[in-house]
């Protein structure tokens, strides 16, 4: 596998084919945290004026920290989940006390705050501090399951932890932060669950389950077993 090649067909289309989306406007961590907190459980369209309205009241880490809840509940009324909402005012107040308001770019502090799990860290410390970490969820997993032919079950959370040491292996350490955004656009956009459009797609010369076929059939994915 041409790890090198593959990079580069990759950021070149991302380079081309980037979607425009507001947290992309500038690397600030703030603005990318709050973007993958709502991202969690809600989809890009909805999210996109929730998030304008939400920076133009909190544009800051201090002025999130200083706001009432209410005040912080209300801007995220209508995105549901609402202890992303509290949890993210949780953590922004702890960056202001423990961090002097610097939210911090190590994986062990930025993974201790409040509603930071392992996506939503890799993403940050990737896309905002441009760290070759990983941020796999279900689009990332399609996306490699399909280029590299994995069969692997990925219901099962060791089957992330294998993701998670591929794109370890994979990501540019040239431009992290764009590689992981590339193969989330690719997901969205390509390498979609249902008739992805391997002819547009930048990696069929590199992809696995094109040669043999196989796209439509990957991810594996089995049903949970019912308890008895
Ligand atoms: N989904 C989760 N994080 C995302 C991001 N940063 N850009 C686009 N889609 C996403």
């Amino acid at each position: 596998f041409n790890i090198s090649g593959f990079q580069k067909a990759l950021l070149h289309w991302y380079d081309q084919n980037k979607r425009d989306l507001p947290w992309r406007e500038n690397q600030d961590p703030y603005r990318i945290w709050v973007s993958e907190i709502m991202l969690q459980q809600t989809k890009v369209d909805t999210v996109i004026p929730y998030f304008h309205h939400f920076l133009e009241k909190f544009p800051t880490v201090q002025d999130l920290a200083a706001a009432e809840e209410q005040e912080v509940l209300k801007a995220w009324e209508g995105l549901g989940y609402y202890s992303r909402a509290r949890n993210l005012q949780h953590a922004v107040r702890e960056v202001v006390t423990e961090y002097n308001g610097e939210i911090p770019s190590t994986p062990k502090e930025l993974g201790s705050l409040k509603g930071v799990g392992p996506y939503t860290k890799g993403a940050i410390l990737s896309i905002a501090f441009n760290k070759p970490e990983p941020a796999v969820d279900g689009n990332v997993m399609r996306v490699f399951s399909r280029l590299l032919h994995i069969e692997d079950d990925i219901a099962q959370a060791r089957t992330k932890k294998l993701f998670e040491e591929y794109t370890r292996e994979l990501i540019s350490s040239d431009d992290p932060s764009s590689f992981n955004q590339a193969i989330m656009d690719l997901g969205a956009t390509i390498c979609t669950p249902k008739a992805p459009t391997c002819m547009l797609c930048p990696l069929h010369e590199y992809c696995r389950a094109f040669a043999d076929g196989v796209q439509e059939k990957l991810p594996i994915k089995q049903k949970a077993k019912k308890p008895k």
